[in-house]
């Protein structure tokens, strides 16, 4: 009898060793009876080219890609789809079946996939939508906004210079406000989004005031360590809805696990509680 070949993926970076994709794609392989495996793979960044290069050789299938490659791994993979093309980051490697290295990013998938699954009432018509930050998440979900068609976006981060080039970078009309009138642009907004890392666990908490903020707008932080930032508790005080990061994270590693092992994988309340808790 012929032995079925294992199927091997992971996720690559730099550190490695908290992320949680490890557990959250190991319950999937699980719950789906597949024979594959997902691992932690720390790669130094003397070995990173040569290992995603040789992704296919070392028995891998594919592969994600975390902080601090992400934009590295763009320009060593064959082909970049559109959307990372534009964004100059990766976070999904497939190896074609053409041997070719295949990436694509899908943060502002998860991202979008979070929000609709929770409110399925936003629109993206619905009215401005003010993004916090501008960083590597800002961008991502930026241009899944854009690509969604929201009519308005405000962004608005510490250094202005950085928030200049995330709009040169994707395109678009989004306006750019001064960090320090954060508060001030809330007006009329059917949602807010912090992708900066403030109110992470280690980091300051991010100031803001939501007295301009609609009722009926939803909040979301992409932090989900602690679940329940700041600004989270402040949008609970007034009643806005609000949610935390940990679907986005879940809903990004979908695509990936559907290329790879061929099956299209749920996100499910079992699957939270395993990821946070390891039951
Ligand atoms: P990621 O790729 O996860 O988005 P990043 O690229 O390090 O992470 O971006 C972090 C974001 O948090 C940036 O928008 C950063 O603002 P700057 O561009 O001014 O650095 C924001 N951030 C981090 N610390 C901050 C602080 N103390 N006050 C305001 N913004 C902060």
């Amino acid at each position: 009898m012929i032995e079925e070949k294992k199927l091997k993926s992971g996720v690559i970076g730099w550190p490695v060793m908290h992320s949680l994709s490890p557990r959250l794609h190991q319950y999937w392989l699980k719950e789906y009876n597949i024979n594959g495996s997902y691992e932690a793979l720390e790669i130094n960044p003397n070995e990173i080219h040569a290992f995603i290069k040789n992704l296919s050789s070392n028995g891998l299938i594919g592969a994600n890609v975390t902080v601090p490659y992400k934009e590295t791994a763009a320009n060593i993979v064959d082909i970049l789809d559109e959307n990372s093309n534009r964004l100059g980051a990766i976070n999904t490697i497939v190896v074609g079946k053409d041997g070719l290295l295949y990436g694509s990013n899908t943060d502002g998938f998860g991202f979008m996939e979070n929000l609709k699954s929770n409110f399925p009432q936003w629109k993206p018509q619905n009215g401005p939508v003010v993004v916090l930050g501008a960083g590597g998440a800002a961008r991502a979900i930026t241009a899944s906004l854009l690509d969604a068609k929201v009519l308005e976006i405000r962004l608005t981060n510490r250094t202005y210079k950085k928030a200049q080039n995330l709009v040169n970078k994707i395109g678009g009309s989004v306006k750019i406000y001064d960090w320090k009138n954060r508060s001030k642009i809330l007006q009329d907004a059917s949602l807010l989004i912090n992708t900066t890392t403030l109110g992470m666990i280690g980091n300051p908490g991010l100031e803001i005031d939501l007295d301009l903020l609609p009722l009926d707008a939803v909040v979301m932080d992409i932090v989900y360590s602690p679940l329940k930032t700041r600004l989270l508790e402040q949008a609970e005080d007034r009643l806005n809805p609000f949610i935390n990061g940990l679907g986005m994270l879940l809903h990004q590693a979908r695509p990936g696990f559907h290329q790879w092992f061929g099956k299209n994988p749920e996100v499910t309340s079992k699957l939270q509680k395993h990821v946070l808790l390891g039951v």
